[in-house]
């Protein structure tokens, strides 16, 4: 088929030259609605038109009013405000107050909600017992995504997902209890008793308590650390319709619980090219070894060896924001942990690779992954946790989503279309007629 496409102020005129027919079709916000195309048919037993786009590279699901991106100038807005001032003034609890209602709280709302998170952080003792069912070594990111899934059991009022006082309640526990969780994931990995939260800490204060407490009465949060995982949590909180978050939105327009569609999500975040980079950021700065194999390795790069772990990004095209602000925090906690020695790697690496013509041409620079994997190295994680890291402050933006797609009311439950390209319609064979 060949078709000519003319666009006009705020429409799209096309000719259909096999049938010689015109559409015009509006263009809204910089798109056209792809059922348009589908009155342009070459008969009426024709389907119509449909769209053909894997990985949906040029086509937007949803109308979000929660997080904007602008890839090409290196811009990260939570509502409207900017990632870097957020990272600077507020806290994770604030942010997801923020991300959730559209609004940064007033004091009293900020203390009733903190209050709220605060008093959900416990788990039903039967999900200890549940999480002592896995084997000794198992990875904690799979035990997350199991019990997470497994709270729908525990809180069936889940259900009445189209109750707004019932999915406050299930924010509220979702918020509060994956920290717990995360944290008890780490310690069956490792074979320590879990521990408690406690009510008296701030919410990364209560997570480093759950993670790494002894035999101490009482756990001493180390300010700067406790501060510089708020940060990290609130430049994970959200980032628009990547994977994991199409796939809340996916599983939850069935109208499932957001427990299970959240145990969904955090299964797509475990993916090695979604959550795992920052653990192959590690790996390579490990193989690369020291500062003097950094040209040799730059130029298998640029040879097609392998690829500069930590740069590149389908939609920043220049410094991804987050990556600045990690950068900064990086210091602060190296200050407290000592210095990881891959960091002199990582920012020898960085500078040579922009001011390299390879790199700079092809809009290649430091994504968020490049030196969060060594903070959470020197604060004492071992790197199968580091996906579980970015599920926790990603609940916030996965239910927010979530609960977008509920109340909006053009969405419906997802289902995309196919190019059928199997074998025509055929009779059935008997087993002994085959071949
Ligand atoms: N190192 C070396 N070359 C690279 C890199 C890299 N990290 N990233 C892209 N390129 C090159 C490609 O080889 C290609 O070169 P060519 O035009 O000569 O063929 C060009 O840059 C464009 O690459 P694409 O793969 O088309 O770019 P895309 O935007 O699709 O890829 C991606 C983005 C997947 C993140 C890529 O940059 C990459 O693999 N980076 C390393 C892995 C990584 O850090 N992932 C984490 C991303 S952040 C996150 O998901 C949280």
């Amino acid at each position: 088929m060949r078709s000519t496409i003319r666009t006009m102020a705020d429409t799209l005129t096309i000719t259909d030259n096999r049938t010689g027919k015109q559409y015009e079709l509006p263009i809204t916000d910089g798109t056209i609605r792809a059922m348009d195309l589908r009155q342009i048919k070459t008969g009426s037993d024709d389907f119509g038109l449909i769209t053909y786009d894997p990985a949906f590279m040029n086509t937007a699901s949803c109308r979000s009013r929660i997080t904007y991106i602008d890839g090409d100038k290196g811009v990260l807005l939570y509502r409207g405000y900017p990632i870097e001032q957020l990272a600077e003034h507020s806290t994770y609890l604030e942010t997801a107050y923020l991300i959730l209602f559209g609004e940064l709280p007033s004091p009293k709302q900020l203390e009733v909600w903190t209050w709220e998170i605060t008093m959900h952080t416990m788990v039903h003792e039967n999900i200890k017992k549940f999480m002592e069912g896995f084997t000794y070594d198992a990875h904690p990111m799979g035990v997350f995504v199991s019990t997470v899934g497994a709270l729908s059991t525990f809180y069936p009022d889940g259900k009445q997902i189209f109750d707004e006082h019932s999915r406050l309640r299930q924010i509220h526990r979702l918020i509060a209890k994956v920290p717990t969780i995360a944290a008890y994931a780490y310690r069956h990995s490792i074979g320590r008793p879990y521990v408690y939260p406690d009510n008296d800490l701030s919410f990364p204060g209560n997570f480093l308590n759950m993670l790494f407490k002894m035999t101490e009465i009482k756990f001493g949060v180390n300010p700067v650390l406790e501060r510089a995982l708020d940060i990290l949590f609130i430049l994970h909180a959200d980032h628009e319709q990547n994977c994991s978050t199409s796939a809340m939105r996916g599983i939850g327009s069935s109208h499932v619980d957001p427990y299970s569609a959240l145990a969904g999500a955090a299964a797509a975040l475990y993916g090695p090219l979604h959550g795992g980079a920052n653990e192959a950021v590690l790996r390579m700065l490990k193989e690369i070894g020291s500062v003097q194999n950094i040209p040799g390795f730059i130029k298998g790069v640029k040879a097609g060896e392998g690829r500069l772990m930590g740069f590149g990004h389908r939609v920043y095209k220049s410094y991804d924001p987050r990556a600045k602000v990690i950068k900064r925090i990086a210091e602060q906690v190296f200050e407290v942990t000592g210095r990881n020695p891959l960091l002199d790697i990582a920012l020898e690496l960085e500078r040579i690779a922009l001011q390299d013509d390879y790199f700079v041409t092809r809009k290649l620079y430091p994504n968020v992954d490049f030196y969060s994997g060594l903070i959470y190295q020197a604060m004492g994680f071992p790197v199968t946790m580091f996906p579980v890291l970015v599920a926790i402050p990603r609940t916030a933006g996965w239910i927010a989503q979530w609960e977008e797609m509920l109340l909006d009311p053009e969405q419906n439950i997802t289902r995309t279309r196919q190019i059928y390209t199997g074998p025509k319609r055929r009779p059935y064979v008997p087993t002994a007629k085959r071949g």
